[in-house]
């Protein structure tokens, strides 16, 4: 039996403690220092949407308990997880502030040995620095294990349950087995690869495996520039290329560019630790230039073709990073807003989950629609930047039927494009040719 302590409850921690409480009767505190996220989970409400978390009923689980409160998080604890953000800094660095912060705490709080197991991204080398924090400052021993996680936003716990692979970054390979053992008998990971590895490797995995998928991102929407020039649709060409397994079909599919809360900062992060290291990342550095050029593309076309934007309405579907989760950081869709309330248009903007956490950014600067037909209505253009399932869904003639004039911007690749075709709707989307 052990006794863990989930510090921080996004996305990553909140998935981490529903997913113990799940698998296991194991005692687990969860801290944050956010007091409004306390109060909901007391009362048994998921203060973040993802659609895995939809249906879980918190309040089935006894052994899940939350605090705001350092010195009642820790009694007892024999494992912790840190699971706080590590923010781009104005430099490009991962902002440790957070982690230190807890580190702190931890301190002073435990009242025995325990294993600290790093959830949050931080750079190479700072699960090794926070061994060494605790080992000059800590009355107990603390064990420090680097072991990065790789969900994904929209299926956290799908993901969280049913991983690739663990990676153990640790001490050595008694610490290793230690902990092997602990995740063996609170998660249901039997069939899971288990990997040993130092801290520094582990971290650095974390930051490769994300600069790789960022890089498959940028390479399709390049690719699929190119074939809105030479009329290709670029769909057959990831179908194509996803049958190879060398190649797979993930991260294959063109859109408006990647954001969220990880592969942004972690290309920043990464940079800047090689520069620091003297190495120049020229991959990275054209991963991160193509998706800033993909993220505005859409936007830059519609004002090529219209200098003068401020009597026209327009919608705006989808506002999340990606569909099923309430993450606007790093959206691309944001980018577009910014672009477009600097040439003072009329904002109608309609997502399911997102729109709570938009106005805390744009406030009155925006009208928020309750559905896809208020958003519609009427307006002059539309533009697509989230393929949730109810905009994927939408019926496409009732754009022609709502709007003043059927223009669609779908950076989603939402629509079949014969389909669309047939409608008589102007339609730009990603790397496709017209129709046939
Ligand atoms: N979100 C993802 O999909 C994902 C995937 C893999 C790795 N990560 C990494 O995991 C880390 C956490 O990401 P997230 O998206 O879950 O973050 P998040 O912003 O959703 O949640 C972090 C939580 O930590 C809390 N917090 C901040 N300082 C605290 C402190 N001193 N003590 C207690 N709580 C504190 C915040 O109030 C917040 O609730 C980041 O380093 C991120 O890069 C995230």
């Amino acid at each position: 039996m052990n006794n863990f302590t989930i510090v921080g409850l996004g996305y990553v921690g909140l998935t981490i403690a529903i997913s113990l409480a799940q698998n296991s009767n194991n005692n687990i505190i969860c801290l944050d220092i956010d007091n409004k996220k306390i109060s909901k989970l007391k009362k048994g409400i998921i203060p973040i949407y993802d659609k895995t978390l939809e249906k879980i009923n918190i309040n089935n689980f006894s052994n899940l308990k939350y605090t705001n409160k350092y010195n009642k998080a820790f009694k007892n604890t024999n494992v912790v997880f840190l699971c706080v953000p590590t923010p781009k800094s104005p430099n490009g660095s991962a902002d440790l502030t957070y982690v230190w912060n807890v580190c702190q705490g931890i301190i002073k709080n435990i009242c025995n040995d325990i294993f600290l197991i790093i959830k949050s991204t931080v750079p190479i080398g700072i699960s090794d620095e926070i061994q060494n924090y605790f080992d000059k400052n800590s009355s107990y021993k603390v064990n420090v294990a680097f072991i990065p996680e790789f969900l994904s936003q929209g299926s956290c716990l799908d993901n969280y349950n049913n991983p690739d692979r663990i990676i153990i970054g640790c001490q050595n390979i008694k610490i290793f087995n230690i902990i092997k053992n602990i995740y063996k008998e609170s998660f249901n990971i039997s069939k899971t690869p288990i990997m040993f590895t130092s801290r520094k490797s582990a971290e650095m995995i974390k930051y490769a495996s994300n600069s790789f998928l960022a890089t498959k991102i940028s390479f399709i929407n390049e690719m699929s520039t190119l074939c809105e020039k030479m009329d290709i649709n670029i769909e057959e060409v990831t179908k194509g290329m996803g049958y190879d397994k060398r190649i797979g079909k993930n991260y294959l599919k063109p859109g408006i560019g990647f954001g969220g809360s990880c592969l942004p900062k972690d290309l920043e992060s990464i940079k800047f630790i090689a520069n620091q290291m003297n190495v120049e990342l020229k991959i990275i550095d054209s991963v991160l230039k193509v998706n800033e050029i993909q993220s505005q593309k859409l936007v830059d076309l519609f004002l090529c073709n219209h200098s003068n934007i401020q009597n026209m309405k327009i919608a705006i579907l989808g506002v999340t990073y990606k569909a099923n989760t309430d993450d606007i950081r790093c959206s691309p869709a944001l980018i577009n807003i910014d672009i477009l309330l600097q040439k003072k248009a009329n904002l109608f903007i309609y997502d399911p989950y997102g729109l709570n956490k938009l106005k805390e950014i744009y406030k009155d600067k925006v009208k928020y629609c309750t559905s896809i037909d208020e958003a519609l209505k009427s307006a002059d253009v539309a533009f697509i930047f989230t393929d949730w399932q109810d905009i994927k869904k939408y019926p496409i003639q009732k754009y022609r039927l709502l709007m003043k004039k059927p223009l669609i911007y779908d950076g989603r690749n939402c629509y079949d494009i014969n389909k669309v075709k047939k409608e008589q709707i102007e339609y730009i989307s990603i790397g496709r040719c017209k129709g046939e």
